[in-house]
């Protein structure tokens, strides 16, 4: 897109924006240019705070389907737009409704606490939500003879049973990006780049956690990079993050952590990537796609969601 189109994409998309008291939310793996024309850019628990407190009567979401959902759960009277229904996520879909039915079918009793990345079906069979940035926080305000079902991130399951020692059953799911980081390809790096520290989101597998010098959600991670007093920094994490870093403290050092295979370029998020400037438009324009959830189901899913909301508001004020 030439830079005078893309221009008046963006004033345009101000101006319907300011028409039509809508907001757009972007998660932090969103293009740059996406990342900078947002009214909020966080990470899942952020946007999700802000989808439930804000005063527009349309939000555009700019990240994948189930931040989109979770948005409508939390704020159902209003419309939320999703500029390409396509924007999935791996994570989220490999857990099917039956499957964790069987799993919760043959261990009874246990409380469900699922990750934020899950379908709006899987949430409204949760006892609990979660996303990374509070798992630890609400397994361990849970008492300690519940014993847990944690669906569906592996990586993230055993990160948060390593964490709280709790008797945890972790589901078999995981998202394709935060796999595909190399721990030979990372070593490789830190031996060019002594000094630079490895930051690691927890849905990345044990190998590369095992050789984190921090481990933290994609706000953690961010909010490490501001106060920590290093310079450099190898980031395993989607590389959209970079972006904010480098506003916060631009003198630093950013290197994406590098997937297995060189050539693929999958260490990004190709589901959050299928939101353009063009699609933000046009969905703004035609208020379309729009997110639309069974009002049963939206309903059980309230309860979970809000249950970790209140949780996580606790966690705030008492910090
Ligand atoms: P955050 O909870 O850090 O926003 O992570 C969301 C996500 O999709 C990670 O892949
Ligand atoms: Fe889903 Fe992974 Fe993309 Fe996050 S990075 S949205 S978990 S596929």
């Amino acid at each position: 897109m030439s830079e005078i189109k893309k221009k008046n994409i963006i004033s345009e998309i101000k101006r319907i924006k300011a028409k039509k008291n809508a907001i757009i939310l972007a998660h932090y793996y969103q293009t740059e240019d996406i990342q900078d024309i947002a009214d909020f850019v966080g990470d899942s628990l952020a946007l999700s705070q802000k989808a439930a407190s804000n005063d527009a009567d349309i939000i555009l979401f700019a990240g994948v389907k189930f931040m989109a959902e979770t948005a409508k759960i939390l704020a159902p009277e209003k419309k939320v737009l999703l500029p390409d229904m396509n924007a999935g996520c791996s994570l989220a879909d490999s857990c099917k409704p039956e499957d964790l039915k069987k799993l919760i079918e043959a261990n009874p009793g246990r409380t469900v606490v699922s990750y934020v990345n899950t379908t709006a079906e899987i949430k409204a069979m949760s006892d609990i939500i979660c996303t990374s940035s509070n798992a630890v926080q609400i397994i361990n305000s849970l008492p300690l003879e519940e014993k847990i079902i944690f669906a569906p991130d592996r990586n993230l399951g055993n990160y948060v049973l390593n964490q709280t020692g709790r008797d945890i059953i972790v589901f078999n799911g995981a998202c394709h990006v935060h796999e595909e980081f190399s721990v030979e390809e990372i070593l490789k790096l830190k031996d060019r780049y002594r000094d630079a520290k490895i930051i690691v989101h927890p849905e990345c597998e044990l190998p590369v956690r095992m050789i984190a010098d921090y481990i933290g959600s994609t706000a953690a991670l961010l909010k490490f990079t501001k106060n920590d007093n290093g310079n450099c920094y190898i980031v395993a994490t989607e590389p959209g993050i970079i972006h904010q870093m480098k506003k916060e403290n631009p003198q630093k050092i950013y290197i994406p952590a590098p997937p297995k295979d060189s050539t693929c370029g999958c260490n990004e998020c190709s589901f959050m990537k299928l939101i353009t400037m063009e699609k933000i438009y046009k969905c703004l324009k035609n208020e379309k796609p729009e997110i639309l959830i069974d009002k049963t189901i939206l309903i059980a899913a309230q309860k979970p969601i809000r249950r970790m909301m209140e949780i996580s508001e606790k966690l705030a004020f008492s910090k």
